[in-house]
């Protein structure tokens, strides 16, 4: 089985307060991209055999590993699988690569042992394993409540959008960011969250009004992030550090033009993807 593992980014995301349990509280707003790592899950003899293209993430913590032992133990059966990544998301970029390599293990691990769990039980394992896990076990575009783990379908039109997605070429931490985030600074969910809520929202329309309480805590450490964001509103007319960064997108609407002028200013470290549409996630 070959599985498509797909990044996401978020375009609104408010930090609500902090939680009992050291999380954030958080609301925000996640969108698949057609960027994706590939996934191939073979069953085999006995024993659960991991591997994936890049040596720092060869190991047993890493999140695929963690969500197939989570799936054979709930599902009552002996480990029989080979897994092989192969990367193409950029680590710790604010893309969700590792969340969602775990996600789609356990999606692909569900379908190819004949569903033993139902989707409750892929939710309740996702989030022990991160807390952006849960998004990619649903499929298209999704708010995510609590520490992450509470997802809602939207019914906004956000699919098929075309993202120009500046990659820089350094990752950054998400528990740091969340450690220097000033609490006191932030606003509390503005109209346009809830406006997403009620489901009254587009694209066109969420795109003027893309929100991080993350980015200014990594605009402030990374100038050339600073760059690249002032890059991207001056030329697209909008941009936005995803999740704690250090990927930054536009998202472009028909008329723009603009990308071939601005991956050569960044030095290709530009890609165009676009939001995916339910067809194509479900394809593979
Ligand atoms: O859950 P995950 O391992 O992806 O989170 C990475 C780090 O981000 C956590 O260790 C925590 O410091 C921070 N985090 C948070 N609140 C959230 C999600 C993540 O504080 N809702």
């Amino acid at each position: 089985m070959i599985l498509k593992s797909f990044a996401k980014i978020n375009s609104l995301l408010y930090v609500l307060g902090k939680r009992p349990d050291g999380y954030h509280e958080l609301f925000t707003l996640m969108h698949k991209i057609d960027l994706f790592d590939v996934i191939e899950i073979k069953k085999n003899s006995g024993g659960l055999e991991f591997g994936i293209d890049v040596d720092e993430l060869n190991n047993q913590d890493n999140l695929a590993v963690r969500a197939a032992r989570l799936f054979f133990e709930r599902a009552g059966i002996k480990p029989q699988v080979n897994i092989e990544i192969e990367k193409h998301i950029p680590i710790g970029g604010g893309l969700g690569g590792g969340s969602s390599n775990a996600a789609y293990t356990l999606r692909g691990l569900n379908e190819l042992f004949d569903f033993p769990l139902s989707k409750g039980e892929l939710f309740e394992l996702a989030s022990k394993i991160g807390s952006d896990v849960a998004f990619f076990v649903e499929h298209g575009s999704a708010i995510a409540e609590g520490r992450g783990e509470t997802i809602t379908k939207i019914r906004c039109h956000t699919d098929g959008f075309k993202v120009f997605l500046a990659i820089p070429n350094f990752s950054v931490s998400t528990a740091l960011v969340y450690k220097r985030l000033r609490l006191t600074k932030l606003g509390g969910l503005n109209k346009m969250a809830l406006t997403v809520k009620e489901g009254v929202c587009s694209m066109d329309e969420l795109k003027n009004h893309l929100h991080n309480d993350l980015e200014s805590v990594v605009l402030e450490e990374f100038d050339l992030l600073k760059w690249i964001k002032d890059l991207l509103i001056e030329r697209v007319g909008n941009g936005l550090v995803s999740g704690s960064g250090s990927c930054i997108f536009s998202i472009l609407g028909s008329e723009v033009q603009a990308e071939e002028g601005l991956k050569e200013q960044l030095e290709e470290r530009g890609v165009l993807c676009k939001t995916l549409n339910f067809a194509e996630e479900i394809l593979r």
